[in-house]
């Protein structure tokens, strides 16, 4: 059952994800929309794209608490993954060894950070108005994921060598025993309710800054004649000329 459950999630997952990009990408911008200042090149814009995902930019300028809540979540995230990459990745390559106790670490951070965020919600009016239920909810899951994976670090061991030979069962295909460990099989679990749900949800994020028109459009108006894409399709196609001064 809980086989199923598993390849059923990363099927969800990976398709998911996968078919939300492509609508991301497929969609047209009819208007030039770059929030302003904005870069008036390209290499400028995958700059501004770079610094906008590495240091949460516009959210620094926005509002400094809820950017230190919300960096220290990404960053010790992507911490707390990277120190997993040893469940699925056999043999491990050597600087993995150095990742081990900063991932631990990290693993804290993001709980609290996640407490941090989730108690901003509740206090503050303006952002309390603004939140729907799934705000919530995608707080306290990814919560509850933290709570359970510092428990095994901290309180109930599992089997690490159990863990690992089911984890890369499950991604190659050839199927896997879980460990009977009843904290990792709930860590589990809610690790698929968030694969099978992502692709659905706000967390798209992850792949969506990437196509946003106000962040990955390039703000020359004067020199490039921005055409419509909808226009192209009604029949008034430009010439080349036409669309470009530049
Ligand atoms: C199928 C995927 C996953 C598996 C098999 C897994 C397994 C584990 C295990 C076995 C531990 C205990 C570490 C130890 O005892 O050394 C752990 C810890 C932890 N897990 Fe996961 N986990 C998965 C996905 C995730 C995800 C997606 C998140 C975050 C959203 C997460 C967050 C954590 C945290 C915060 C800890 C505690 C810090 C640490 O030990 O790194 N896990 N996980």
């Amino acid at each position: 059952m809980l086989l199923l459950l598993a390849y059923m999630a990363l099927g969800i997952f990976v398709a998911g994800f996968g078919w939300r990009i492509w609508r991301y990408a497929s969609t047209p911008a009819p208007l030039k929309i770059p929030t302003t200042p904005a870069p008036t090149t390209s290499s400028g814009v995958a700059w501004r794209l770079f610094t906008e995902v590495a240091f949460f930019n516009s959210l620094f300028k926005g509002n400094k608490w809820t950017w230190a809540g919300g960096y220290l979540f990404h960053l010790a995230l992507a911490l707390v993954l990277i120190r997993h990459l040893r469940y699925f990745i056999d043999p491990l390559p050597h600087f993995m060894v150095y990742v081990q106790i900063a991932g631990v670490v990290a693993g804290v951070a993001m709980v609290a950070a996640l407490a941090f965020l989730l108690v901003r919600r509740l206090l503050v009016e303006r952002v309390r108005f603004i939140s729907s239920i799934a705000d919530y909810l995608w707080l306290l899951l990814l919560l509850a994921i933290g709570a359970t994976g510092l428990c095994m670090q901290f309180v109930s061991r599992p089997d690490i060598v159990a863990v690992k030979s089911a984890m890369i069962g499950w991604v190659t295909f050839r199927g896997f025993e879980l460990p009977t460990d009843a904290v990792f099989i709930l860590h589990f679990l809610l690790v698929l309710v968030l694969m099978a749900l992502f692709p659905f949800s706000k967390l798209m994020h992850l792949g969506g800054i990437f196509f946003s028109p106000t962040r990955n459009q390039a703000d020359n108006p004067r020199e490039v004649k921005h055409v419509n894409p909808w226009a192209e399709s009604i029949g008034a196609v430009f010439s080349t000329k036409e669309t470009s001064r530049g």
